[in-house]
């Protein structure tokens, strides 16, 4: 039986990652049916200390998730569905002081969390933006990376936050998809992962042609997505 990811549970694929909160504690998890009947199963911000643990750190460490996904010093990065920013802070220390790093999210309490983390490293120089299903509220073209870590599969509409991601990524930049792997067996629910076949197809759809793979660990995927020269 698939179960939801639980910082509670034990065993190598089911403990230790924090990715995941959709705990069967009946703690706001957030569902609810979006268009199409398709139920969304939003990380509850009530859990976002989940995000931020030491283990989470220690078993997939972000500043090498970031540089794996393309993000280099002096680049301007959306972390889309930041949560409390758990990949933002070390994104500003891999950008630098030349770089540039937008914060956004759909749940202004995770804003609010990763304002508090902000201010209490002395960070001034993060953008944080409010974000709605599928709309960032920033310039088109403005990233030379789009960065949505374990966000994908809460998108009411995959295809609709892979065109925004789309809208946003610079010519020559990249949109970089962290995901719960597919292709083998996790004690993750089903409707909590995305393959990377939808993935690309979506992404195509939206312009973005050309897909790369990391398989980051046991439990992660990285899809690094472009387009092609035309
Ligand atoms: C599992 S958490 C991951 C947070 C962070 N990326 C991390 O790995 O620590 C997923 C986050 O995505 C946000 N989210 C869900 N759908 C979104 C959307 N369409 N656009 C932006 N953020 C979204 C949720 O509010 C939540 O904070």
């Amino acid at each position: 039986m698939q179960t939801d990811r639980d910082e509670t549970a034990h065993g190598a694929h089911r403990h230790g990652h924090g990715d995941h909160g959709h705990a069967h504690d009946g703690h706001g998890h957030g569902d609810h049916g979006g268009p199409g009947g398709h139920r969304t199963h939003r990380f509850s911000a009530d859990h976002a200390e989940r995000l931020l643990s030491e283990e989470r750190a220690q078993s997939f460490p972000p500043g090498a998730a970031l540089r794996n996904a393309g993000v280099g010093p002096g680049m301007t990065v959306i972390d889309l569905g930041c949560g409390p920013g758990f990949f933002t802070i070390p994104a500003r220390h891999v950008v630098g002081a030349a770089g540039h790093v937008i914060a956004a999210d759909v749940q202004p309490e995770m804003l609010d969390h990763l304002r508090g983390r902000l201010s209490q490293a002395g960070i001034a120089d993060v953008d944080v933006v409010l974000a709605t299903e599928g709309q960032v509220p920033v310039a088109g073209a403005v990233a030379d990376v789009v960065f949505a870590a374990f966000v994908l599969h809460e998108a009411n509409d995959p295809g609709a936050f892979l065109a925004e991601c789309a809208r946003l990524v610079k010519p020559g930049g990249a949109v970089a998809i962290i995901e719960w792997r597919h292709d083998v067996d996790l004690e993750i629910r089903a409707d909590h992962r995305i393959a990377v076949p939808v993935i690309a197809a979506h992404a195509a759809a939206a312009g973005l042609d050309r897909h790369e793979v990391q398989v980051l660990d046991d439990a992660r995927v990285l899809v690094r997505l472009t387009r092609g020269i035309p």
